[in-house]
């Protein structure tokens, strides 16, 4: 074990003082080395989700039934590739390297949401995904807008701005969708089967089974638990739900007077879990894609770097 030194004990000070002030601690600040782990580990995380997000969605801009509907897809799906962008720009500030984050993506060793690992089988799928994944990670990116690491708090504001137009897309698809024939509001019916559970999973594991949330309380990197974000969700969309005109595809949805919340059904956490060792319907494939994009980009990324070397020779 190693002793604590007298200037490090200052600094750790001076760290949990700018913590306790409600401050944001900034890439020149000392930061121990367990905080700068978990919150590379989060940002590269979040980071990897809106990248392999791309592809679900992505999956139905040649198909979209509009030039309107196109063009909004695809603006959305560009959002998604920006705030990825965002996020990893973050990640450098902490001292991780972009090339080396992606690496780990594509070989496994770190995850991304696994809301992106179930398919896109309907058009109607894209307003869900609007809807109830972009609603819900809004319900968790709000609060880190607040969250203690400065350059992931100002990402995250103009990143939940854009999220809640992806939000009103998706709903506004579905009202239309639903103001059509039958065979359009049986689509979005089916589509909200689908992603309703994964939706709810999203959130992570129960407070109880989730080893990070305490740490991450503490360094207010994180100011709900799951199970508080998980519920505001459920209680946010049970009315979208009624204005929508379709049914939550959970039976012991119903509303708790005395908690003022709304009760909801057991959560399959063996799903979350084996879609979490990559057993879901498209991890294969999502990450498969990655690597090939990875590859055939090579070149681009090759010759951007021979052109700044070049630029820096001649402007000697
Ligand atoms: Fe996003
Ligand atoms: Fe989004």
């Amino acid at each position: 074990m190693t002793a604590i030194t007298e200037p490090e004990a200052e600094l750790l000070a001076h760290f949990e003082h700018t913590i306790d002030r409600d401050q944001r601690l900034e890439p020149r600040d000392w930061l121990p080395e367990g905080y700068r782990r978990t919150m590379i580990r989060q940002i590269a995380q979040h980071a990897h989700s809106e990248i392999i997000g791309m592809q679900p969605e992505g999956n139905w801009i040649t198909r979209a039934p509009s030039l309107r509907r196109k063009a909004i897809l695809l603006a959305k799906v560009q959002d998604e590739a920006g705030h990825g962008l965002y996020l990893y720009s973050a990640a450098e500030t902490l001292g991780a390297d972009r090339a080396d984050l992606t690496d780990r993506l594509i070989n496994g060793r770190q995850k991304y949401s696994s809301i992106f690992n179930y398919p896109t089988l309907t058009f109607a799928d894209v307003g869900v995904i609007g809807w109830l994944v972009d609603g819900a990670a809004i319900c968790n990116q709000v609060p880190l807008c607040r969250s203690s690491y400065g350059p992931y708090a100002r990402a995250m504001i103009r990143i939940c701005k854009e999220e809640s137009f992806h939000q009103r897309q998706g709903f506004e698809l579905l009202m239309t969708m639903m103001r059509g024939t039958q065979g359009q509001r049986d689509m979005v019916q089916d589509a909200t089967n689908r992603w309703w559970w994964p939706s709810l999973m999203m959130f992570g594991p129960p407070d109880a089974e989730s080893p990070n949330t305490e740490q991450s309380m503490a360094w207010k990197v994180k100011r709900h638990t799951n199970d508080e974000l998980r519920q505001r969700f459920v209680d946010m969309s049970v009315p979208q739900a009624e204005v929508l005109g379709v049914t939550l595809p959970d039976p012991k949805l119903s509303w708790n007077a005395d908690r003022e919340h709304y009760d909801f059904g057991a959560i399959d956490w063996d799903e979350f879990q084996n879609v979490l060792r990559g057993n879901g319907p498209c991890n294969t494939q999502r990450v498969a894609q990655r690597r090939k994009a990875s590859e055939d980009g090579a070149w681009v990324r090759e010759a951007a770097a021979a052109h700044a070397r070049k630029k820096a020779q001649g402007d000697e």
